[in-house]
């Protein structure tokens, strides 16, 4: 399972690191559905920022190597928590994506358009794009195709992330602050149900004292190590 952290050294901000987004931006006004009820310009106009920090970014050594690791590993599964879509562009499939992808936009109103925006981040196209607001074939608005504060996640996405975390025999948690659920809840399952959980992290999290394993430093230098050595 991967977090922010895996994509740091990609230049993607994480959330809650030194210069996070949640340092400088208020989840509530922009990361919440009330917020995009209050103000959708303002919630688009942030993800189209992102997706111009995504769109020119590009997957790291540690992208990569949980690449390779799936060819080679029997059984390997992908769960994250980022919405950048950097695990499928290092060339990773079947990512489980437990928050939802930047590069889709869904029906706000729950028709079940959703529509693929990559290629579409600012300075992509001619100007003025990116200041209109996708709109649904029903009419209402769409909204980026992520998880925001007190939603739920998609229900089949839990369940295999669930299931994977019980069957695993090592349960490799990298770049996670280990603070949001459902997620950080996974590798507790793992090792209740017998897994290794490995910790890879540059710093201390909640669940370095339940990590069987602690691997402390930059994602990018610790998994293609890791994977080598298999
Ligand atoms: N290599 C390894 N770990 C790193 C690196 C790095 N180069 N840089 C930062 N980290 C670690 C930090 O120490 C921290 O523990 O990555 C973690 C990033 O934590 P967060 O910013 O909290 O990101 P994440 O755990 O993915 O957040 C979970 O919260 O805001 C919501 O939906 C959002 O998916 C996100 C969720």
């Amino acid at each position: 399972m991967t977090g922010a952290g895996i994509s740091a050294e990609s230049g993607i901000p994480t959330f809650r690191g030194t210069d996070g987004l949640w340092r400088t931006f208020s989840a509530t006004d922009l990361a919440t559905p009330e917020a995009f009820a209050r103000d959708p310009g303002l919630v688009w106009q942030w993800y189209r920022w992102r997706q111009g920090i995504i769109g020119r970014a590009q997957p790291n050594a540690g992208h990569v190597a949980l690449a390779h690791l799936q060819t080679r590993v029997s059984g390997f599964a992908l769960v994250t928590q980022n919405v950048d879509g950097l695990h499928q562009r290092a060339g990773s499939t079947h990512v489980i994506e437990l928050h939802g992808n930047i590069w889709r936009a869904r029906c706000a109103r729950g028709c079940d358009l959703v529509r693929d925006m990559a290629g579409t981040e600012p300075g992509s196209g001619p100007s003025g794009d990116e200041d209109t607001l996708p709109v649904c074939s029903c009419g209402s608005l769409m909204r980026p195709d992520v998880v925001w504060f007190g939603e739920s996640l998609d229900g089949d996405c839990l369940d295999h992330a669930f299931k994977a975390a019980q069957d695993c025999d090592v349960f490799l948690a990298a770049g996670t602050s280990a603070l949001v659920y459902p997620a950080a809840g996974l590798p507790l399952v793992a090792g209740r149900a017998g897994a290794l959980v490995v910790e890879v992290n540059v710093d201390d999290t909640p669940l370095t004292p339940h990590a069987g394993l602690v691997l402390r430093g930059k994602a990018a230098e610790l998994l293609p190590a890791l994977e080598s050595r298999l």
